[in-house]
């Protein structure tokens, strides 16, 4: 527990963490002190002088709130004449250059410039002087495009490089107003991280090829999620939005702030995660060679299940726990096996020191914590002992090539669910279209032990059923998230309602890997 102080903002007492600066200090209490160059994850850089405050002790007038400790008894003023003279004085100068375009920007609605002009300036430019022209649409790499003209020099994206991903790609070169942010000649962004730059440009300086025009951000839905890239699990915002009459679509995913798992920042590949929950998605039930309703699908599954003879259901270490624990209870109603064997999933040597890890399965956890097999003896053993084999959404090709596959199943049936389409599928009597991650609700447990719970992002036009509610009704005996839950919270340290899980995850055990935060 933080030690805590009181002092005085505005002439009016606060509790607020002592030691920490004033910007996150009193920010914490829902006050805000303007700032454009400090980020909690860089640190203060007092470059900007917005966060510029005072206090009644006897110091400088004004001092920046950014490299200002809170102390008891402490006077802040913030909302004093000299105060707001030096706030409008500041956006002045940040303004004096900036291109005064912000409809067609693609930064409008979530930037810092035009909130602030808003808060704190409102006034008519007095420059009569043509403004200095810089680089435009400049491609910085790792699709971070650039405009020099819109940046404010704050640094973020400069020290992001140098503390964080410890690349140094970016620098701010010349002096005065022709100060500007570049690459080293012939020398790009080139680290796995790069995108963030695009979330800490305070303005529209930095943004994604990606994502620039596609929409405007206000008329974004945004969901909180996992994302299901690694074992890390990032905590994430799926922006969506659904056009006019159109399908709903993913247009970003975005880092979430969680000290546990991810701090302020996910990579680039998880990132850009969002355009698999939109391609290669299967679309239509399958029987035989003919296309069928999913009623009819899967009234054709409980037929082969109730046919009898050995029966082995493969689970995905993508899968929720609530799939899981519901397929598992209908596999033990069935007496059959089951096998989590992931093998390809985990790509040894590609995860790093900072959040990416070698697995690329979200909730491999999740398996081991309900004590499923996941060994390939295993999996090859139980297959080979099966006339039925119920493929729960597993990408087998990352661990089978096509050969092993269809060796496998060239004498057995399978049946499978799927969220994309996949090679392996062309050998399944029966196949059936599941929902993908960002459109349910699930729980995953990540490397570290933390369990997270994400609400459903995303609802299509015709969304397809979720695993769970498809395996309820072929006779798993846990017929609700209520029963999934109830069967869960045997497990140690998990709660009976996943509404009870923080924000931020739960730490489920305390081992070595638990320590491992960014
Ligand atoms: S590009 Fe953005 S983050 Fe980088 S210095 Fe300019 S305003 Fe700051
Ligand atoms: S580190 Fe892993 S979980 Fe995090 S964003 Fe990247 S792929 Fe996703
Ligand atoms: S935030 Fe304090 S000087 Fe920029």
């Amino acid at each position: 527990m933080a030690d805590m102080v009181k002092l005085f903002v505005n002439g009016v007492e606060v509790e607020v963490e002592a030691g920490k600066n004033l910007i996150d200090a009193i920010g914490a209490v829902g006050i805000e002190i303007p700032h454009l160059c400090y980020h909690p994850a860089l640190g203060a850089d007092g470059n900007c002088r917005m966060c510029l405050v005072g206090i009644e002790d006897g110091r400088p007038p004004l001092v920046p709130a950014c490299k200002t400790p809170a102390m008891a008894g402490m006077k802040v003023l913030l909302d004093a004449e000299h105060i707001r003279k030096i706030q409008r004085d500041v956006m002045e100068l940040e303004l004096i250059n900036h291109p005064t375009d912000c409809p067609v920007c693609d930064q409008a609605g979530e930037c810092r410039l035009q909130d602030y002009y808003m808060s704190y300036d409102r006034r008519q430019s007095r420059m009569t002087v043509p403004q200095v022209v810089k680089g435009k649409k400049m491609a910085f790499g790792c699709g971070v495009v650039h405009d020099q003209e819109r940046c404010v020099l704050c640094g973020r994206c400069v020290r992001f490089c140098r503390q964080i991903t410890k690349t140094g790609e970016l620098g701010i070169i010349n002096r005065s107003d022709d100060a500007r942010v570049n690459i080293f000649p012939g020398r790009p962004l080139h680290n796995r991280y790069a995108l963030n730059v695009v979330d800490l440009c305070p303005v529209g300086a930095m943004t994604s090829a990606d994502f620039r025009f596609q929409q405007r951000v206000w008329f974004l839905k945004k969901s909180p999620g996992v994302c299901h890239g690694c074992a890390r699990g990032c905590s994430i915002t799926v922006d969506h939005n659904r056009e006019k009459e159109q399908e709903a679509r993913i247009y970003r995913l975005r880092p979430r702030h969680n000290p546990l798992v991810n701090g302020y920042f996910i990579c680039d590949s998880g990132r850009m995660s969002y355009k698999a929950e939109e391609e290669g998605r299967l679309n239509e039930a399958r029987h035989g060679r003919l296309a069928r309703s999913v009623d009819q699908a899967l009234l054709a599954v409980a037929e082969d299940l109730a046919q009898g003879g050995k029966i082995t259901f493969i689970l995905s270490p993508d899968s929720s726990l609530e799939q899981m624990v519901t397929i598992r209870a209908l596999a033990e109603k069935l007496g059959a096996t089951l096998s989590g064997f992931s093998d390809g999933w985990i790509i040894p040597g590609d995860g790093d020191d900072f959040l990416i890890r070698d697995d690329k399965a979200a909730n491999r956890a999740g398996l081991e914590l309900l004590g499923i097999d996941c060994s390939r003896t295993g999996f090859t053993a139980a297959v080979e002992a099966a006339d039925l084999v119920v493929n729960c959404n597993n990408d087998l090709g990352r661990s089978l090539s096509a050969e092993e596959l269809g060796q496998l199943f060239q004498s057995r049936r399978l049946i499978s669910f799927a969220s994309h389409r996949r090679e392996i599928d062309n050998q399944a009597e029966i196949v059936i279209p599941v929902a993908s991650w960002s459109e349910y609700a699930g729980s995953v447990i990540n490397c570290q032990g933390i369990l997270q719970h994400f609400p459903r992002a995303v609802v299509r036009n015709q969304p397809p059923m979720e695993l769970v509610e498809l395996i309820a009704r072929l006779g798993s005996p846990l017929q609700s998230e209520a029963d999934c839950w109830q069967e869960l919270a045997r497990l140690p340290g998990l709660p009976a309602d996943p509404a009870t899980i923080p924000t931020e995850g739960l730490q489920l055990n305390d081992n070595e890997a638990a320590h491992d935060q960014p």
